[in-house]
């Protein structure tokens, strides 16, 4: 046993295409865990399958293979009782802050709800728990009787949080949170986050496609392309020493506001669009854009290794075509 919260072995999870002709892998071979009290970010470009692989953490999607462990337990080998309660430990809080508030019910009976459908405790019980985590939140109690409609989303995304919080999880999925909030309170939603987890001792799979959010919050970042893991290590590493040609290029885009170890003084420009998840490149999935591409690139996948203690890699050539840990600077013909 790790002690991991979560284990993410080799999963795939594949769509048919809605003519049924073609398969979208949309995750197509991840492995990863996720340790108890961190936030481990997952970074990608829209379309990468960051939702995808934040549904099937918390058992909303089923592996087309591989396997999802919470703990040391695959929750699909349990009988279906059993599956739900587990899941339970497991929350997922969405981008579209109304996505999960029926408009119809009061922000109380909104809280309140994930407690109704457990079950267990009085009615009286389940208010009092449902008060305390609209407080925990920052929202006082002339909150419980409005509606969505009256709420700003950061003040909506507070009513989400505060409903997730009410079934004790042990791990949230927090799915681009801020991404539809205004710039001037993201800040304080992604602070409350690190209050409630400090509090709370919870744990994170924090998923944006967003790396200035990302950097500020995650311990450890997992870069995402077209359905695999590019690279992994600490937010420190990635930042100061991308071993991987795609993160590099995304550091490099990223304006201010980073984190200064973050800033890149020249941009590497990414050609084209994100490949269709129906039929990725051969070899490296990423080669239609990477500027260091060779021949190898085409016909070998590269394998996921340990490039250093804790540091992942899936790059023939990572380190070499990035520079790093030897230099700063890559090849000076792929510089845009
Ligand atoms: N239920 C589904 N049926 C078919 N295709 C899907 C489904 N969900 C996601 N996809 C496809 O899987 C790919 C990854 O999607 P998603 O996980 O939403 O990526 P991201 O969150 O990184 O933007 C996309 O090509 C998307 O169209
Ligand atoms: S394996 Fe080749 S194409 Fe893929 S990232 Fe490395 S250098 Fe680029
Ligand atoms: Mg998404």
């Amino acid at each position: 046993m790790s002690g991991a919260i979560v284990t993410v072995e080799d999963l795939r999870i594949h769509f048919p295409t809605q003519d049924r002709r073609e398969t979208v892998k949309a995750v197509d071979g991840i492995s990863f865990s996720v340790q108890p009290g961190e936030t481990f970010g997952v970074i990608g470009e829209s379309g990468s399958g960051k939702s995808t692989l934040g549904r099937a953490v918390v058992c909303l999607l089923k592996p087309t293979g591989g396997r999802v462990l919470h703990g040391d337990i695959d929750p699909y080998a349990l009988p279906a009782a059993a599956l739900r309660q587990r899941r339970r430990a497991f929350q997922i809080i969405f981008q579209d802050p109304n996505a999960s508030l029926n408009p119809r019910m009061s922000m109380l009976d909104s809280i309140r709800e994930p407690l109704d459908i457990a079950g267990g405790g009085s009615r009286a019980e389940r208010d009092a728990i449902a008060l305390e985590m609209l407080e925990r939140v920052g929202l006082s109690a002339d909150f419980a009787g409005r509606y969505p409609h009256e709420l700003s989303g950061g003040q909506k995304q507070r009513i989400n949080i505060a409903r997730v919080l009410t079934v004790r999880p042990r791990l949230i999925v927090c799915d681009e949170v801020v991404a539809a909030l205004d710039v001037s309170i993201r800040a304080d939603i992604l602070n409350l986050f690190a209050d409630l987890q400090r509090d709370f001792g919870l744990t994170y799979l924090f998923i944006t496609h967003d790396l200035g959010v990302v950097s500020h919050v995650s311990s450890r970042i997992a870069v995402m392309y077209l359905g695999r893991f590019m690279e992994l290590g600490t937010a420190e590493d990635l930042a100061e020493r991308p071993l991987h040609p795609y993160t590099q290029a995304l550091l490099s885009a990223e304006p201010i506001p980073l984190p200064a170890a973050m800033r890149r003084d020249r941009r590497i420009i990414l050609q084209g669009e994100i490949p269709s998840p129906t039929d990725p490149p051969s070899g490296c999935r990423f080669r239609t854009r990477c500027p260091y591409a060779q021949e190898i690139c085409a016909t070998s996948d590269p394998t996921w290794r340990e490039a250093a203690p804790g540091r992942f890699v899936a790059c023939h050539f990572a380190g070499d075509v990035t520079g790093h840990p030897v230099t700063n600077q890559p090849h000076k013909e792929a510089i845009a």
